[in-house]
C-alpha cells in the first residue's frame, strides 16, 4: 500500500484541522459515552499520556483509563533515529504522578500478553483508544484484538507525515488500513492538528461509524 492510497482511503486531505493546543480537548468533547473506559497503548515518556489523562478528567466521569506498556521501549527498530529500546523508562518515573488516581490502571507487559481476553472483557466497550506504539506489529496486534465498535474514537500519535518526512505508510496507518479492510469498518476522519510538518503534524483521529 502506497502513501497516496492511504491518504485517499483515510480522507486525510479533507480531515478537519484543529488548533494545535486544542486538539485533545476537541476530541474528548466528541466522546459519546462519557462513562465508558479509555485505553492507551504506549505510555512511554508521559508526554501525550499527560494530555490523555488531562482531557479524560475534564470531559468524562466514572470511567477508567487503561494504560498499556512494557516499559522497555520499542520492541523493534522503528524509523531512523528510533532503534529498539528507544523510549525505555522505569515505570515508576511515570506511575508516581498518577498514584493518587485509582482510575488510571497501568497494564504492564508486551501487548501480546497484557491485552488478554479477560482484560478486553474487563474494559468493556471503549469510548476512546489512543495508539502511540509507533510500530506496525504493535499497532496491528492491538487493533486486531480490540472490538472497534461504532462510536469509538481512535487517536493515532504517529499516523502519518503530511510533508512525507518518513515512511509513515509502513506503520500505524498500514495496521489500521488492514483492519478496516478485514472487518469492513466504516470510519469517519475526525481531526488533525493545524500544522503541516514535524511531530505535531503526525496525529490523526477517526470515529468508528
Ligand atoms: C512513542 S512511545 C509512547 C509515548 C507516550 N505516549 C508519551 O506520552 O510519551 C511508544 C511506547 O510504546 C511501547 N510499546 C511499543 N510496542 C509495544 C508492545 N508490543 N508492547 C508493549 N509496549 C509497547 C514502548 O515501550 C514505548 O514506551
Amino acid at each position: 500500500m502506497q502513501a497516496q492510497q492511504l491518504i485517499e482511503f483515510f480522507q486525510l486531505a479533507r480531515m478537519p484541522r484543529v488548533p494545535v493546543e486544542n486538539y485533545y480537548d476537541v476530541l474528548a468533547q466528541m466522546v459519546c459515552d462519557r462513562a465508558a473506559n479509555w485505553a492507551t497503548f504506549g505510555v512511554g515518556w508521559n508526554r501525550t499520556f499527560q494530555e490523555i489523562t488531562r482531557v479524560r478528567s475534564r470531559h468524562t466521569h466514572n470511567n477508567k483509563l487503561y494504560a498499556f506498556d512494557w516499559w522497555e521501549g520499542l520492541p523493534e527498530d522503528w524509523r531512523p533515529g528510533y532503534p529498539r529500546g528507544f523510549f525505555r523508562l522505569p515505570k515508576e518515573r511515570v506511575a508516581r504522578w498518577y498514584a493518587h488516581d485509582p482510575s488510571v490502571v497501568f497494564v504492564d507487559g508486551l501487548f501480546g500478553d497484557s491485552l488478554s481476553p479477560a482484560r478486553i472483557a474487563e474494559m468493556g466497550r471503549l469510548a476512546l483508544i489512543h495508539i502511540d506504539c509507533d510500530l506496525y506489529e504493535s499497532a496491528r496486534l492491538v487493533l486486531s484484538r480490540l472490538e472497534l465498535a461504532p462510536g469509538t474514537i481512535l487517536i493515532f500519535d504517529e499516523f502519518w507525515s503530511p510533508a512525507g518526512e518518513w515512511d509513515w505508510h509502513l506503520h500505524e496507518a498500514r495496521a489500521f488500513y488492514e483492519v478496516c479492510v478485514e472487518r469492513n469498518l466504516r470510519i469517519w476522519p475526525l481531526a488533525r492538528r493545524d500544522v503541516d510538518t514535524g511531530p505535531l503534524s503526525e496525529q490523526a483521529a477517526f470515529l468508528i461509524q
